[in-house]
């Protein structure tokens, strides 16, 4: 590594002082080597460790929070996993993976509205009668039994024939066919540290969420997912 970062330089690109920075240096948190001085040259393409990155503090500590306390379903009193919308710092960072989101192929005009994909198709124009003829793909399906078997396999037959990049977020169910081939086929998966709290259209977060999820990534660039998304849990590529 001859051309690493000095402390000084590492520790203005990651926003530490440069005590911290040799910190992390001496217990391997970034990837840094001695030179002939015993002077630490840090890897120009060090990951920051966790627990200073900017998306943590977007990402709420707890579903509980008392301004946007919602409800669950669709509308008060229901359980429609169909308007559970993905909230927003997780499509941001997608978006910083992907570049940006040409197709959601499973969402609405008011889901749209968070995750601005160029294109999207919803129960009336149906991800199951269009073509995802695009270069990036981010998706977050409806979670019925009976559709998400149905739509993970449209997604893997599509992602053969088109091969766009992806990132797929979906409930964590280990045990089931559509997980397995997904773990299968994708080229790393994130399994966040914290259950997400959904958004309804109404920005609110949607309680009672009782499952933790998963992010799987379909591309080239596993260096990029692993940078972003360990920041919100454990990266497997
Ligand atoms: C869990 S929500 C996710 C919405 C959005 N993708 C997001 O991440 O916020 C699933 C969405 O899929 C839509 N949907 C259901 N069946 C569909 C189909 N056959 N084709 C396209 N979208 C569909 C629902 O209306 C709902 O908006």
């Amino acid at each position: 590594m001859s051309k690493g970062l000095t402390v000084k330089q590492a520790a203005r690109k990651a926003k530490v002082n440069r005590r911290t920075m040799q910190g992390w240096c001496s217990t391997g948190r970034v990837s840094a080597q001695k030179n002939e001085k015993g002077q630490w040259l840090i890897d120009k393409d060090f990951h920051i460790p966790t627990s200073r990155v900017s998306y943590r503090r977007l990402i709420p500590e707890s579903s509980a929070n008392v301004n946007k306390l919602g409800y669950v379903g669709k509308v008060p009193g229901s359980r429609d996993s169909s308007s559970w919308f993905t909230p927003k710092e997780y499509i941001d960072m997608s978006k910083d993976v992907l570049g940006s989101i040409d197709l959601d192929p499973f969402s609405s005009k008011e889901a749209n509205r968070i995750v601005g994909a160029e294109k999207f198709f919803s129960e009336e124009n149906s991800a199951f009668d269009n073509e995802w003829d695009v270069l990036t793909v981010f998706m977050n399906p409806p979670y019925g039994a009976k559709i998400i078997n149905k739509a993970i396999t449209r997604f893997l037959d599509q992602q053969y024939e088109f091969n766009f990049d992806a990132v797929v977020l979906v409930n964590n169910c280990t045990e089931t066919v559509w997980f397995q081939n997904l773990l299968h086929c994708s080229a790393a998966v994130c399994f966040p540290r914290k259950r997400i709290s959904f958004w309804n259209a109404d920005g609110k977060s949607i309680s009672g969420n009782t499952r933790g999820q998963a992010f799987f990534y379909f591309g080239n660039n596993c260096t990029k997912f692993k940078k972003v998304f360990s920041l919100i849990g454990e990266v497997l590529l």
